[in-house]
């Protein structure tokens, strides 16, 4: 597998983009899966490359980016075996060459408007936003595949390319959950088995709320779940799917399409997760986008 620092070392003339931060899982695997395919069908040349970038610009806390696992040999192999073509690994000084770079990123109401995410990490989605737009750019992506696990910045980088008419198309893949329904995510391995069970609280919170007819008692039933389990969420919401605002009540259901979302800190890890709205006639875990 290439491993390319440079976006001179990547095939020229189109490829899908999987952006990454590295430390990969299954879940990460299953984007690859998908961006290879779209690229074969596609006649890309460039193929399917994964970027492997811990993008500085995007953490709140300094030790969350200081202890981000940083696993680029391991993430190659797993990617080589997914089908991807390359890996890009850049380096920061690549990314962002001058302190210009770095600022008034392209941003959507998405990204600081709902009070969601945008307010449990404030800054986070202005960085996000700056290093997918130098991604797309550096590598030329005529597609990047995102999975829907961070709904909120699937609706971000879906909303920044529209506004910047950018060529590059957002392809979303659903969740990739463990048997026992835990959506899968890098920092999932700091979880002790105990602080584990506990985190299975987001993922039946959305199935209880999946069961309610309306938002508000949708909002209720999660936070009754996450009550009992002891989670305190950082939010757990009903809101419309893609620019994540609340809408007033007695909306009529059908008219709307919802996302029920949830994030809360289990112990050292904070978690999300997030599935449609209401559930459909037997929806279970791994149905939950
Ligand atoms: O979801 C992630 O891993 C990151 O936010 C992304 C999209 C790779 C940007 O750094």
């Amino acid at each position: 597998m290439r491993i390319c620092e440079q976006p001179e070392d990547l095939t020229p003339g189109g490829c899908v983009l999987v952006p990454t931060m590295g430390g990969l899982h299954e879940g990460h695997l299953e984007l690859v899966r998908l961006g290879a395919a779209i690229a074969r069908e596609r006649g890309l040349p460039g193929g399917c490359v994964v970027s492997v970038f811990v993008n500085p610009t995007q953490f709140d806390e300094a030790y969350d980016y200081e202890r981000y696992p940083r696993t680029v040999e391991r993430d190659a192999a797993m990617c080589a075996d997914a089908g991807a073509d390359a890996v890009f690994a850049p380096s920061v000084e690549t990314v962002y060459p001058t302190p210009e770079s770095r600022r008034d990123p392209v941003m959507p109401g998405v990204a600081y408007e709902p009070g969601l995410e945008d307010r449990a990490r404030e800054g986070h989605f202005a960085g996000v936003c700056l290093v997918c737009r130098r991604l797309f750019e550096l590598t030329g992506a005529r597609g990047a595949v995102f999975g829907e696990k961070d709904w909120q910045q699937l609706q971000c980088v879906t909303a920044m390319v529209r506004m910047l008419g950018s060529a590059t198309e957002i392809i979303a893949a659903p969740t990739q959950r463990d048997a026992d329904g835990l959506a899968m995510s890098s920092r999932n391995r700091f979880l002790s088995d105990e602080d584990r069970q506990r985190g299975l609280a987001l993922s039946r919170s959305l199935l209880a709320a999946g069961r309610e007819t309306t938002p508000g008692d949708g909002e209720r039933a999660m936070r009754r779940v996450l009550d009992d389990a002891g989670v305190t969420p950082d939010y757990a919401a009903i809101r419309e799917a893609s620019t994540l605002m609340s809408l007033p009540e007695g909306t009529p259901i059908e008219s709307v399409t919802w996302r029920a979302v949830v994030a809360g800190r289990v112990g050292s890890v904070r978690l999300l997760d997030n599935m449609p709205w209401p559930a459909s006639e037997g929806a279970g875990p791994e149905s939950g986008g």
